[in-house]
């Protein structure tokens, strides 16, 4: 149908369409336009927006990333081999480690030098309802230590990211934090830090560039205060040995919504005076908190994306206030946790899988469509990282001995691959909007305990949204259509002094969004081939109901 025709008619059908939207929880008609300015860059993507986060949490580093130097299952030195060949595939940046809540409960110590002689420690989660009824001894309750830093180091360097460590501010102090970049970065031969990391068969410094100030400090890091935690970020950064390596800290941000927390600490931080060097990042998680990840309803699906939407607002809520006080905008935001969180299903592939669960094409949509938010503000968001990599909440892989699977966001991050470092472009995408009730939000918050306030009888999501990008002559358009039934017949249109040379696209979705990988059916959901045709300016293709899709168009 002809853009123009459908207006006409969705404006005659009037009370009728609206009573069928109402019976339908959606709008079903209409086709869509994407318009892609080509002349109106918005920045470069930072590649650090496509990382990782690995925590030492259930199977995520035992049986997920290390299998041990003596496993039949393939390993590079204790890795699992096939892990690393998939973080290659998606270009991982960099990689968080060891936590997360973990992080203000673990000694680095404990896990370097000789493996037989390193401590068992209690590990975090250990009282976590999650790892109830879990073996009294060894992981994943007790930590052995056989992978700390120079595996974890390893691991990075064979996967081709960046290590990104997060340090102890809860339980240890800043010359136990000094001691750690002396121990990664000190140059050979010059400390006896250096000698035992060289022991480790490794000389030369791993010139590790990203550090954690601790780990959600207003709850499992520590519970402060804004003024106490800023107090200890002071005290962290007040003297780093350098050894060369441009230090990027990143601070302990505020938990979702928390605009209290960013405003406290940036007052105190950027305080005249003081003298305090302004950290790179400021981390800032937030979590899609849902009930169930295999047994939902279509009207539990729409509200779970517009809890997962929210991102946006909530990361520009925070960049509004930052910038109070951090008037040219130095610190960049670092979304170090985020994904879809069902609090109260238990799909995980193993027991030992302390939060592990399920990821369905639902989780792959909402992944896609917060990378879309990270990509439209490149000038804010320097870093992101998914939770968690692997057999933890919003997982790219699941395994569990020699079985290794990927999971639907597994392929969202080999589709979005191409926006890193790319020019992001603005663009405009309109379709109808989906309208859906407001209990439905209402009653998703309430399930996790959420008690947040949702006004109105309907609330409505955008009807498709997505990104752009350029890099050189390849201009990457990555879109979400959300709606459960309804394809959208889509013309994406460049404005701009550009033409189409060539397209190509590939989808994934577009069937049943409870569709998933199982260690039986590895390859249940994933990319597939679609049709591009181009029509001069522009590119027109169908968009099949809940899908993610990538359009690469050469400029001519
Ligand atoms: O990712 C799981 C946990 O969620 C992390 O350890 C913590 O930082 C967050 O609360």
């Amino acid at each position: 149908m002809e853009r123009r025709s459908f207006l006409k008619t969705s404006a005659l059908a009037g009370s009728a369409l609206l009573f069928s939207r109402a019976l339908n929880g959606a709008d079903s008609q209409g086709d869509a336009t994407v318009e892609i300015m080509v002349d109106e860059p918005l920045g470069t993507i930072s590649p650090l927006i496509y990382s990782h986060f690995t925590e030492e949490l259930g199977a995520v580093i035992y049986d997920g990333v290390w299998v041990g130097e003596n496993s039949k299952i393939a390993n590079t030195g204790g890795i699992r081999t096939a892990l690393i060949e998939k973080m290659k595939q998606i270009k991982a940046p960099a990689v968080r480690w060891p936590g997360g809540c973990f992080a203000d409960s673990y000694d680095w110590r404990d896990g370097v030098g000789p493996k037989d002689k390193r401590p068992r420690r209690t590990d975090f989660w250990v009282d976590d309802p999650d790892s109830k009824g879990l073996p009294q001894k060894g992981v994943p309750s007790y930590d052995p230590n056989q992978f700390g830093t120079d595996e974890f180091v390893r691991f990075c360097k064979l996967s081709g990211a960046e290590p990104y460590l997060a340090a102890n501010v809860r339980s240890l102090n800043a010359y136990v934090f000094d001691q750690w970049v002396e121990y990664c970065n000190s140059p050979a031969g010059s400390t006896t830090w250096a000698d035992v990391r060289a022991a480790a068969g490794s000389p030369e410094p791993y010139n590790v560039k990203y550090w954690g100030v601790g780990n959600e400090s207003w709850g499992c890091g520590g519970q402060f205060t804004p003024e106490e935690y800023a107090s200890e970020y002071r005290r962290y950064q007040a003297w780093l040995p350098r050894y060369g390596v441009d230090l990027k800290l990143v601070a302990s941000g505020p938990n979702q919504d928390d605009v209290d927390w960013t405003t406290r600490f940036f007052q105190n931080i950027f305080t005249p005076g003081r003298g305090v060097r302004p950290p790179f990042g400021w981390s800032m998680h937030y979590y899609t908190d849902l009930p169930q990840a295999l047994k939902f309803t279509a009207e539990d699906v729409y509200p779970g994306y517009e809890l997962a939407n929210r991102m946006e607002k909530i990361m520009l809520d925070h960049w509004t206030a930052m910038g109070v006080y951090d008037r040219n905008h130095v610190v960049k935001l670092v979304v170090d946790e985020y994904g879809p969180w069902y609090r109260f299903s238990d799909t995980r592939l193993d027991p030992t899988h302390v939060l592990g669960q399920q990821l369905t094409v639902r989780d792959a949509i909402m992944t896609a469509l917060t990378l879309d938010t990270f990509n439209r503000h490149p000038e804010k968001v320097g870093m992101a990282a998914c939770a968690q990599l692997i057999n933890c909440i919003d997982s790219l892989f699941l395994s569990h001995e020699d079985h290794f699977i990927t999971t639907p966001v597994f392929h969202v991050f080999d589709m979005y691959k191409w926006h890193q470092g790319g020019q992001a472009l603005r663009a405009q995408f309109s379709a109808p909007d989906i309208t859906f009730p407001r209990t439905a939000v209402r009653k998703a918050l309430s399930s996790v305990g959420d008690e947040a306030v949702v006004g109105g009888p309907q609330t409505r999501l955008w009807g498709l949204n997505g990104s752009a990008s350029l890099t050189g002559k390849t201009l990457t358009l990555t879109v979400v259509n959300p709606n459960l039934t309804e394809a959208r017949d889509t013309q994406v249109l460049l404005r701009g002094n550009a033409s189409v040379a060539s397209a190509e696209a590939e989808v994934l979705g577009g069937e049943d969004v409870h569709n998933h990988n199982t260690f039986d059916q590895p390859d249940a959901v994933t990319t597939k081939k679609a049709t591009a045709s181009v029509t001069g300016k522009g590119v027109r293709l169908t968009l099949p109901p809940s899908s993610v899709t990538r359009v690469a168009i050469v400029l001519s």
